[in-house]
């Protein structure tokens, strides 16, 4: 049973609240719940970038507890991949070389290559050198992407990855996203606001008052499918 409180001055405010959630290999998960509801408090404790106040997490078979910082993200090196709302590529480095990160921690032969042909997976074959700004936010949500899979991870956590994208960029973001997640197999944890994008996961969870409850989404059109997305 996992909880997380955080005190402000003399108040102790409780974002998520003894729940409790498995997910098997190779499963695509949905969280929905309000702004602030805790989904990306949530995602951070799963993969290990925070601590719980109380529980038990177990990453890959590992209980997170066991591990420090340096443990758990040694644990996460090539084997976890992320998509942010707000894309969160290093302003500095080329497309290729945001790409190329995660191998860092996660070395192997020809680098260079493999990340060139993630970047030409997402359709960015000709854009390699451009920095984030010289990229559309659809663009740079793709680089996020092939970053996310360049190391061919077991598990991607994606928060609101569509959020700040407009509704046909988003859905072509998404159709990407579940493409490449069919085609390696990864388990997908997906924050969404969105309930066709929900749907198509194998499982929809929602985080209400510190809690995750079964969610069944509403049955909207897909043209619709990201429109409402974002805070
Ligand atoms: N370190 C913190 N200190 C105080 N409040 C926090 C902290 N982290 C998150 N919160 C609060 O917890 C709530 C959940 O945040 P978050 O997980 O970002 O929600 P969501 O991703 O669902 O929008 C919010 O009200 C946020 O302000
Ligand atoms: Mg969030």
């Amino acid at each position: 049973m996992l909880s997380k409180k955080v005190t402000s001055g003399e108040r102790t405010l409780t974002i998520l609240d003894q729940l409790s959630l498995s997910v098997a290999a190779g499963e695509s998960v949905a969280i929905l719940g309000k702004s602030g509801a805790g989904k990306s408090t949530l995602l951070g404790l799963l993969a290990g970038l925070d601590t719980p106040s109380d529980g038990e997490l177990t990453l890959f078979g590992k209980a997170l507890s066991r591990l420090d910082e340096d443990g758990r993200a040694a644990l996460r090196a090539g084997r976890v991949g992320f998509v942010f709302q707000n894309f969160q590529l290093l302003p500095t480095l080329s497309a290729l070389e945001n790409v190329l990160l995660p191998l860092e921690l996660s070395p192997r032969a020809g680098e260079d290559h493999i990340a060139q042909t993630w970047l030409a997976k997402v359709g960015l074959g000709e854009r390699v050198d451009h920095l984030p700004k010289q990229l559309s936010g659809g663009e740079q949500q793709r680089v996020a992407i092939a970053r996310a899979f360049v190391t061919d991870p077991e598990l991607v956590f994606a928060d609101e990855p569509t959020g700040n994208l407009d509704p046909d960029t988003g859905a072509q973001v998404i159709d990407l996203l579940f493409t490449l997640n069919h085609e390696v197999g990864t388990t997908l944890i997906l924050v969404t606001h969105d309930h066709a994008l929900a749907r198509r996961c194998d499982r929809c969870l929602q985080l209400t008052q510190g809690q995750l409850i079964p969610f069944v989404p509403a049955d909207v059109p897909a043209e619709s499918s990201v429109a409402g997305e974002g805070q």
